[in-house]
């Protein structure tokens, strides 16, 4: 019987299928576990659930031991996983694409309205107790009809906030690395342009690219610098692609408008200086967290888990 070892708690439905398909040894803690209790809880298993925050590599791979096939990671992201210890291990790694592009595509979108329309100054405002009144110049935000969003990374997550970014009238470009297919950019008349241009002309630009080595830092000093004064940038996708420094300098002294921002570069540190900044909106990394899409990606990752055990083709392999 395949042992399934789960790092993180889960919702009940997918510890649920993989009591059904093996034996279940999972750790009842909401967050990461301490290293040394990781590397104890996976020796001997089939399958590991992993989170974001464990480090899977060559040292939880000589833990868990010889009989390791899979790695299911319960994230989209998965820079987590060292994928070159994971292949000299011979043990697969999978994620959980598709099932959160929406819950994470909702919070660009309320992180770009917030940021735009200064929502967190003014709530900070009313909560202060300071007198206000309304007047015709008081906390003037920017507008986004006919602006421009700059969508870094047009996948599924990306092309998901381009949809509900047409409802409020904007035009869309992009940067990938490749041409996004046409069935996507057609319907959103999504313009591909190379990342200088879309710096120089987005009003909005938002961040949905994997955390890679050629991704981090894609936004520091220079880039910032090339952006609008007016721009709001977003990052929902993972804190170390903006060079969280030469963002606070950007946002401080105005070279950029505002940013809303979901990951941070040294999470769950977040620079002091973003914490000091009215045009900075920040939350807990939350583009997933809702009961149904944490619901879903559980599962997913679990579906992932028994067809490893059983031989089965992957749902979501990385790799295999
Ligand atoms: C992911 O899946 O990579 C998100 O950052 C958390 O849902």
């Amino acid at each position: 019987m395949a042992l399934f070892v789960v790092t993180t708690r889960l919702p009940s439905s997918a510890l649920e299928m993989l009591r059904a398909a093996g034996e279940l040894r999972a750790a009842d803690v909401a967050g990461v576990l301490p290293r040394a209790e990781l590397l104890e809880l996976v020796a001997g298993a089939d399958v590991v659930l992993t989170q974001l925050g464990d480090r899977v590599d060559d040292e939880l791979l000589e833990a868990a031991g010889p009989g390791l096939r899979c790695v299911c990671n319960v994230a989209v992201g998965y820079d987590n996983v060292d994928l070159a210890a994971a292949a000299r291990h011979g043990v697969a790694v999978t994620n959980t694409p598709g099932v959160l592009d929406d819950a994470t595509a909702d919070l660009a979108i309320a992180l770009m309205l917030i940021a735009t329309r200064r929502l967190g100054e003014g709530e900070r405002l009313i909560r202060s107790g300071q007198p206000w009144h309304w007047s015709m110049e008081f906390m003037l935000g920017s507008g986004l009809r006919d602006k421009l969003l700059g969508v870094v990374g047009l996948g599924g997550i990306g092309s998901r906030v381009a949809e509900r970014a047409r409802a409020f009238g904007m035009r869309i470009a992009y940067n990938n690395r490749g041409v996004a297919p046409a069935a996507v950019t057609e319907p959103l008349g999504a313009e591909r342009l190379e990342l200088d241009e879309l710096l120089a002309r987005a009003d909005v630009l938002t961040l949905h690219c994997p955390l890679t080595d050629e991704t981090r830092h894609l936004i520091g000093a220079a880039q910032l610098a090339a952006m609008k004064p007016s721009a709001t940038l977003v990052n929902t996708a993972r804190g170390p692609v903006v060079d969280e420094a030469a963002l606070v300098e950007a946002l401080r002294s105005g070279e950029i408008a505002a940013a809303g921002l979901d990951v941070f570069e040294r999470e769950p540190e977040v620079h002091p200086g973003l914490l000091e900044l009215d045009n900075a909106v920040l939350v807990p990394h939350l583009g997933s967290a809702t009961v149904e899409t944490r619901t879903a990606m559980a599962e997913l990752a679990a579906r992932n888990a028994i067809a490893a055990a059983n031989g089965e083709p992957l749902p979501t392999p990385v790799s295999s």
